[in-house]
C-alpha cells in the first residue's frame, strides 16, 4: 500500500535501541517486498520473531486442477459447496475449496463459523471478499474489522487469523495471488498517491488500529508456500512465542480493508467497459467490481453489455448482490461464479439486451477476476458445477 502509517510504540529513529520500561530491548523486524527495494514496514516484537521449535507438514487437500477441456463456459454454484451441516466447524483458512486456478492466482470459496488457525500465505498476497457475515481479522499488525462487502487485503507473509462474529456464517471468496495485489498503476501518481480520477482514495482504506499484544508459547502457525514446480505446499511451524507480540510498527506495507460500496462507479452516455470498474491488480490478473449504479443515458443506449470475446483473458464473475440484469434466466444467482474462457464470446441472456433499453439504474453487485492465462478447474468447481450453463444462450443442449 502506497502510504505511510504508524501504529503503537515505535522508536524515533529506525534501527536503534527500543527498550521497554524494564530496559529489555524489543526486536525489530523489517517486513519488505522485492528484496529491500519496495514497500516495507518495521515491526517491534517483544520476543524474537524467528524462534521456532517445530516444523511439520500441513497436507492441504484438493489443490490439484484440471484443464477446462473440452472448453466450456462454466457456472459454479458456490453455495452448494457448504450446506448447513458441512459448514459447522469450518474455518476461513483450512476450509477453503479451490474453484479455479493457474500459475498466477487461485480462487477459492469458504463458508466459516469457526476461528481459523494462525496462518500466513508465503506465496503471494491475498484479497478476500466478504460476501456475507462479519469477522475480526487479527494480524501481526493489529486487528481489522471485516463486514459484508469488504475486501480484506493481506500482504504476503502476514500472519493472521479469522474470527467470525455474529450469528451469520462468514462467506468468503478468496483470491490468492502468486504476486502482490495493489491499486492499478494508472490510478497512482508517480509517488504512489491515489489520483483524482481513481474511483477510491486513501480515506476508503482501513488499516489495523492498534497492537494486539498476545502472549503464549509454542504457538502453531499454518504456512502456505510454493514448491519447486509452482505447487502449493503447507507447513505448520510451532513458534516459541506468540507472533502477535508487536508493540508498534510503521511503514507502507500492512493489511487493510476496502468496502465495495466505497467504490465510486464511473458511468457514461454509453457502456463503460470493465477497466472502468477495476479495483485492484496483481501479476497477470485484475480485479474489478460492478456496483449499483446509474446506467448509460444516451437516448439509444443499450445498458447491458455488448457481446464480447476477451481474446487474452479468462473472465470470472462472482455474483454477490442485487439482480444481475444481463444474466437473468441463465441460472446465475447469489453466490454464483461464472467462468467465460478467453476467446469465447459471451454476453446477455436472450431477451436481456432488449429488456434493458430504457433502464436507468442497475442494482447489481459482482466481483470480477480477469486472468491473462487460462484458468483450470479445482475440486470445488467440479463439485459445484451447473452442467447446463454452457447451453443457456442457445436455449438447448446437444442434440441427443
Ligand atoms: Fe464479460
Amino acid at each position: 500500500m502506497p502510504y505511510y502509517r504508524s501504529v503503537g510504540d515505535v522508536p524515533p529513529k529506525r534501527h536503534t535501541q527500543h527498550p521497554d520500561a524494564d530496559g529489555r530491548l524489543r526486536y525489530e523486524e523489517l517486513m519488505g517486498e522485492e528484496g529491500f527495494s519496495s514497500d516495507s514496514s518495521l515491526l517491534y516484537h517483544r520476543e524474537i520473531p524467528s524462534a521456532i521449535t517445530d516444523s511439520r507438514v500441513w497436507d492441504i487437500p484438493g489443490q490439484g486442477t484440471t484443464a477446462n477441456h473440452p472448453l466450456k463456459p462454466r457456472h459454479l454454484k458456490t453455495h452448494d459447496l457448504f450446506p448447513d451441516d458441512a459448514r459447522r466447524g469450518t474455518d476461513a483458512v483450512t476450509g477453503r475449496r479451490l474453484l479455479l486456478g493457474n500459475g498466477d492466482v487461485r480462487i477459492g470459496y469458504v463458508v466459516a463459523d469457526t476461528v481459523s488457525p494462525l496462518y500466513r500465505n508465503g506465496i503471494g498476497d491475498e484479497c478476500v471478499y466478504v460476501e456475507a457475515g462479519s469477522a475480526t481479522v487479527e494480524t501481526v499488525f493489529g486487528a481489522l474489522s471485516a463486514r459484508a462487502g469488504d475486501y480484506v487485503l493481506l500482504p504476503r507473509a502476514t500472519t493472521h487469523r479469522w474470527l467470525p462474529e455474529g450469528g451469520e456464517p462468514l462467506r468468503l471468496l478468496c483470491v490468492e495471488a502468486n504476486s502482490h495485489i495493489s491499486a492499478p498503476r494508472r490510478y497512482l501518481s508517480r509517488h504512489g498517491q491515489l489520483l483524482e480520477h481513481a474511483p477510491y482514495c486513501e480515506r476508503d482504506l482501513h488499516g489495523p488500529a492498534g497492537p494486539l499484544l498476545a502472549t503464549g508459547t509454542d504457538v502453531e502457525v499454518y504456512v502456505k508456500h510454493r514448491g519447486p514446480r509452482g505447487e502449493v505446499l503447507g507447513t505448520v511451524f510451532t513458534q516459541a512465542t506468540h507472533p502477535f507480540d508487536v508493540v508498534g510498527w510503521d511503514g507502507c506495507l500492512y493489511p487493510y480493508t476496502f468496502g465495495v460500496h466505497d467504490f465510486e462507479p464511473l458511468t457514461g452516455r454509453l457502456h463503460q467497459p470493465p477497466p472502468a470498474h477495476q479495483v485492484f491488480e496483481g501479476d497477470n490478473f485484475v480485479i474489478c467490481n460492478f456496483v449499483p449504479r446509474k446506467v448509460d443515458y444516451h437516448p439509444l443506449a443499450i445498458p447491458v453489455p455488448y457481446y464480447h470475446s476477451n481474446v487474452d483473458s479468462d473472465e470470472v464473475m462472482f455474483y454477490c448482490g442485487g439482480d444481475y440484469e444481463a444474466r437473468k434466466g441463465s441460472g446465475i444467482g447469489q453466490g454464483s461464479v461464472s467462468l467465460h474462457p478467453g476467446g469465447h464470446a459471451h454476453g446477455p441472456q436472450p431477451g436481456a439486451y432488449e429488456r434493458s433499453i430504457g433502464a436507468e439504474f442497475f442494482d447489481e453487485l459482482a466481483v470480477m477476476v480477469d486472468t491473462f492465462r487460462p484458468l483450470e478447474l479445482g475440486e470445488g468447481a467440479h463439485a459445484a458445477q451447473d452442467p447446463d450453463y454452457a447451453w443457456t444462450w442457445a436455449g438447448r443442449g446437444p442434440a441427443s
